[in-house]
C-alpha cells in the first residue's frame, strides 16, 4: 500500500522532531517517523546511535525533550510506561531468576487490578508459553534454560499482556550464530501469527534485512534513511547507508562529470562511471564520491580471456563460503590502472582461482552507484 493513501489511524506509533538529550549528548536528535500498524520496523546502526533512547522513549522510560510521541493516535508524552499499550524485551534478558518460567511469564499479570483469577493466569501463561514454543517448562528455573530459551521467556512475558506495540531491543544479540538464525524465523512468524507491531533494534545489518518490513538506518542520534530492505540494498543514499546494508566495495574518487551517469576519476588517474543513487541529492562536480559496488557484481576472468574494459589484478585471499567463494584482489595500482583492494563473491561452482593467480575483474557500467563519500 503506498504511504500517501494511508489514514492517520493506520500508524501505530508516531515521533514528531523528538530530541533527547543526555547532559551534552543528543541522543535522539530532531527525529520524526512513523510505523505502520501490523509491521516488523527496524531501526539499524552502531553502538550510540540512539536505538535504545529511541525504544525508551517509546516505551515511556525517558521523556523527550522536544518534540511529539503518538502511540495508537495520541500523545503519550507525560504517560508512564504501564499505561502505554506497549511492552518492551531489553537488550539484556532481564528474567527474574528466583522465579521459575511460569512466574516470569505471569508477572505482569499478576500486576493488574482488577486481580485475575488463578485460573486466568494459568491459562493465559500456558498460552504465552506454547506461543514461544515453550510448553512444558513452566516449573523450570531460568538457570536451566538455554540462552535462546531464556529469549523467548522473556519475549512470552512481554507477550501477555497483549500489547499493541512490542519493543525489542537487540533479543537476539547474546544468542550465538545458529541460534540466531533459528530465533530470527521464529521471531518473523511468531509477530505475524500475532498481528503485533514489532519494533526492533539491532546492529547487525544481515537480521534487519532478514526479517523487517521497513528499516530505519541511524547515525548519530539521526535518521539518515529509511525504507524496505530492497530499497536501502539497492538505493542507498551514501557511503554510510551502503557500507551498513550489504557489503559494498568502494572505489573512492572525484567528480568530474554529472547526470544520469556520474563519472569520478580516482587518485590514480582511472575514470569510472555509473548512475548516482536516484533518492540522493544531485552531486557536484568536484565532490567526493565513491563507487559502489556489491561484491557480487565484478566477474573475475583469466587474462587470456579477451574481455573488454577490465582491471588487471591478483587474487590475494580466497575463501570457501559453502555455495559462494569470496576473494580479495589487489588490483596493480603502482602501474597506474589499479582501483585499490576489492571483494568479489562467485559462485563456488565457477570458482577456480587459487592465491597469488593474476586475474581481470570487469563489470558492466550500470552495476554500481556514485554515491556521496562522507
Ligand atoms: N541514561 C543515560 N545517561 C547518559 N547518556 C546516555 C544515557 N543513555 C544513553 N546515553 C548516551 O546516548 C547515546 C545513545 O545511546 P543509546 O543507548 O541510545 O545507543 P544505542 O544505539 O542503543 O547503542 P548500543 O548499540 O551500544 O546499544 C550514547 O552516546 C549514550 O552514551
Ligand atoms: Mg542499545
Amino acid at each position: 500500500m503506498p504511504r500517501t493513501t494511508l489514514q492517520e489511524r493506520d500508524f501505530d506509533v508516531e515521533f514528531r522532531a523528538v530530541t533527547k538529550k543526555f547532559g551534552l549528548v543528543t541522543a535522539v536528535d530532531d527525529v520524526s517517523f512513523s510505523i505502520l500498524k501490523g509491521s516488523f520496523h527496524s531501526f539499524l546502526g552502531p553502538s550510540g546511535c540512539g536505538k535504545t533512547s529511541s525504544l525508551r522513549l517509546i516505551g515511556g522510560f525517558e521523556q523527550p525533550d522536544a518534540g511529539e510521541i503518538l502511540v495508537n493516535n495520541k500523545s503519550v508524552v507525560g504517560v508512564p510506561p504501564y499505561r502505554r499499550q506497549v511492552n518492551m524485551v531489553f537488550q539484556h534478558y532481564a528474567l527474574f531468576p528466583h522465579m521459575d518460567v511460569a512466574t516470569n511469564v505471569g508477572y505482569g499479570l499478576r500486576q493488574q487490578r482488577p486481580r485475575l483469577s488463578n485460573k486466568e493466569i494459568q491459562q493465559r501463561v500456558g498460552d504465552a508459553l506454547a506461543l514461544v514454543r515453550l510448553s512444558g517448562y513452566d516449573r523450570r528455573r531460568t538457570w536451566e534454560l538455554s540462552g535462546g530459551q531464556q529469549q523467548r521467556v522473556a519475549l512470552a512475558r512481554a507477550l501477555i499482556n497483549k500489547p499493541t506495540v512490542l519493543l525489542l531491543d537487540e533479543p537476539l544479540a547474546a544468542l550465538d550464530r545458529k541460534l540466531r538464525k533459528d530465533m530470527q524465523v521464529e521471531l518473523k512468524t511468531l509477530q505475524r501469527e500475532v498481528g503485533i507491531t514489532f519494533v526492533f533494534v539491532t546492529h547487525d545489518q544481515e537480521e534487519a534485512l532478514s526479517m523487517s518490513d521497513h528499516i530505519a538506518v541511524m547515525r548519530d542520534g539521526r535518521i539518515v534513511q529509511e525504507g524496505s530492505p530492497t530499497e536501502l540494498y539497492h538505493y542507498p543514499l551514501d557511503r554510510y547507508v551502503a557500507g551498513f546494508i550489504g557489503q559494498s566495495n568502494f572505489i573512492a574518487g572525484k567528480v568530474i562529470e554529472t547526470g544520469n551517469q556520474v563519472a569520478i576519476r580516482t587518485p590514480e588517474g582511472v575514470v569510472l562511471r555509473a548512475p548516482p543513487s536516484p533518492k540522493a541529492k544531485p552531486l557536484l562536480p568536484g565532490e567526493s564520491a565513491v563507487l559502489a559496488l556489491r561484491p557480487e557484481r565484478i566477474q573475475l576472468s583469466t587474462p587470456e580471456e579477451k574481455l573488454p574494459r577490465v582491471y588487471p589484478g591478483y587474487i590475494a585471499q580466497s575463501t570457501f563460503l559453502g555455495d559462494q567463494t569470496e576473494y580479495h584482489i589487489r588490483t596493480e595500482t603502482a602501474e597506474g590502472s589499479g582501483v585499490g583492494a576489492l571483494m568479489v563473491r562467485t559462485s563456488s561452482a565457477n570458482s577456480h582461482f587459487a592465491p597469488g593467480e593474476p586475474v581481470h575483474l570487469s563489470w558492466e557500467e550500470n552495476s554500481g552507484l556514485v554515491l556521496l563519500d562522507d
